[in-house]
């Protein structure tokens, strides 16, 4: 209650129809020419092409780049870069999800400092900040559209790194639900799922306050509410609005409480075996959860309620409770529950459990683990 603690977040722009003001908002930064970072998903979606047109409406010249993968890798960047510096832009548009927009602020820093990206690698690492960066969310999850982090996959050693720095948080984002009407029903799923598990473990975290559990609380009981709905009635409005609601709650309380072991795990698997992040998160969650609760006992008893059980009589009720909800929500969604259902066995695990041990979102768990603590919680979902 004594310790200081800062909250930082974008300006952001949230409701329906926010995407079609990409370029009047552009004009703002004086920009001349865009890259629109994309993927080839969300431009089979038809939503970057809607975001170029805005641009180019408001005069602005725009190149699109969209040679980036689910996990986005270090070359990717550094291509992205190279074309944000011959093609003369000036402004970046990032339009997708965690994947683009992590590249588009791995571009922004590399163009400015002219550094390989792997160099920005930890805590405040970024002596430049890059150029102007608007993003527009198309998933209900990541929550990388008002967040200072950027996760990108080093290819060479098959590992992800975070790069967190104030450098790092978007100028504008222009968060519209109606983008994430195309989802498919896995990443629906799967990115709804990411952002439950951005607002518990913020919510847990070391490093939490007042101002990010307001927050975190309020978008666990919103997903709890509209994610089923949102996966099935796709098209309806109100709960995609609640759960784009729900992401940007999640990811104001994760972008200045950070994260847990949940994330320094799964980052560890998705850097080795290219799983789905949302997946990766959905499968380790109750496992992390069982590991930390005695170590944050009240706080998980707040997370209970929230996600709609009775209070309990005594904590290991209320464990119990908390378990069985979190696992049977994620089994509703048709998330599978055990890695091995993923292709990874018991010989991956010592190596998992190395590289999560120094992942930065393992600082701010409720309790440092030990390595062999960590591979016996993945081993309890192989
Ligand atoms: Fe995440």
């Amino acid at each position: 209650m004594d310790e200081l603690r800062k909250f930082v977040a974008p300006e952001f722009i949230f409701g329906p129809g926010a995407l079609d003001s990409t370029g009047s908002y552009a004009r703002q930064f004086a920009a001349d020419k865009a890259l629109v970072v994309t993927d080839e998903g969300v431009l089979g979606a038809g939503w970057a092409q809607k975001v170029a047109a805005s641009l180019e409406k408001e005069g602005l010249a725009t190149e699109i780049y969209s040679n980036i993968s689910p996990n986005p890798r270090d070359h990717e960047v550094m291509e992205g870069a190279e074309t944000f510096l011959k093609t003369g832009c000036d402004l970046i548009v990032a339009v997708g999800g965690g994947s683009p927009i992590d590249c588009a602020k791995g571009i922004g820093i590399v163009s400015s400092n002219e550094q390989h990206i792997l160099e920005f690698e930890g805590i405040d690492r970024v002596p430049v900040p890059g150029p102007p960066l608007i993003c527009v969310p198309t998933t209900a999850g990541s929550s990388a559209d008002i967040s200072q982090f950027s996760i990108i996959c080093d290819s060479s050693r098959m590992v992800k790194i975070a790069i967190i720095s104030k450098s790092l948080v978007p100028d504008l984002s222009l968060i519209d639900p109606a983008t994430t009407t195309t989802l498919p029903k896995n990443l629906t799923a799967e990115t709804g799922m990411d952002a439950l598990v951005h607002a518990i473990e913020a919510y847990v975290s070391n490093a939490s306050s007042p101002i990010t559990d307001i927050n975190a609380i309020k978008a666990v009981s919103l997903i709890r509410e509209h994610l089923p709905q949102a996966l099935n009635h796709p098209l309806d409005m109100d709960h995609r609005y609640n759960m784009m609601l729900a992401s940007l709650l999640a990811g104001l309380a994760f972008s200045n409480a950070s994260l847990g072991l949940v994330h320094a795990m799964a980052h560890s698997l998705g850097g080795r075996f290219d799983l789905s992040h949302g997946e990766s998160n959905a499968i380790l969650l109750a496992p992390v959860v069982d590991f930390n609760f005695h170590h944050a006992r009240e706080k998980y008893s707040d997370l209970a309620l929230a996600m709609g059980l009775e209070p309990f009589r005594n904590p290991e009720e209320t464990r119990q409770g908390l378990l069985e909800t979190l696992a049977d929500f994620g089994k509703g969604l048709g998330i599978t529950t055990r890695l091995s259902h993923l292709g990874i066995s018991k010989k991956e695990l010592p190596a998992l459990a190395g590289f999560a041990m120094t992942d930065p979102c393992i600082v701010t768990n409720p309790v440092m683990p030990t390595q062999k603590e960590v591979e016996e919680i993945y081993a309890k979902t192989i």
